[in-house]
């Protein structure tokens, strides 16, 4: 065991635990978040999709002693049910979820792109978003929504 400190959505965290823990467990299990998913705990569907500096990043491959003291987002760092973020509003606008399990690591991937480039073009989309798996399948939708959110200008 190690004391461990996590900067997530802005507040800071001490956490005594072994520094090879995936950062998503402590995530979920210490600090409670339900935003990032435990999908195939393999870094291939994107359901755990956190950002950190900048990245879309997937916690569940990621020990947390890699990630100390640096500013990590997940989706309840974005906005709150009675104040979605813009981004959040406009997958809300379009309808762009069906059962929700991917939408933590599509928002995220879109907002970490869309921070980076601002009017991304299709392809550009299609590359962040390829990374995280939706079995719904409403990629359609989701594209639109993020079409919107980066046509917003509201960050
Ligand atoms: Fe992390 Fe699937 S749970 S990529």
């Amino acid at each position: 065991m190690s004391t461990i400190h996590l900067k997530v959505n802005g507040e800071s965290h001490t956490l005594e635990i072994d520094p090879a823990t995936p950062l998503l467990y402590a995530l979920s299990d210490d600090l409670a978040l339900r935003g990032p998913k435990f999908g195939c705990g393999l870094g291939q569907c994107g359901a755990c999709t956190v950002i950190v500096k900048g990245q879309a990043i997937r916690s569940c491959i990621t020990p947390v002693s890699a990630v100390q003291d640096t500013e990590i987002t997940t989706l309840e760092g974005l906005g709150t049910p009675e104040r979605p973020h813009p981004l959040q509003q406009a997958f809300i606008d379009e309808g762009a979820a069906q059962c929700g399990f991917c939408m933590s690591g599509v928002m995220l991937s879109a907002k970490a792109l869309v921070d980076k480039v601002p009017h991304p073009s299709e392809q550009l989309i299609e590359q962040a978003l390829s990374g995280v798996l939706c079995r719904c399948f409403t990629h359609t939708r989701m594209m639109a929504a993020i079409r919107r959110y980066a046509a917003g200008g509201v960050r």
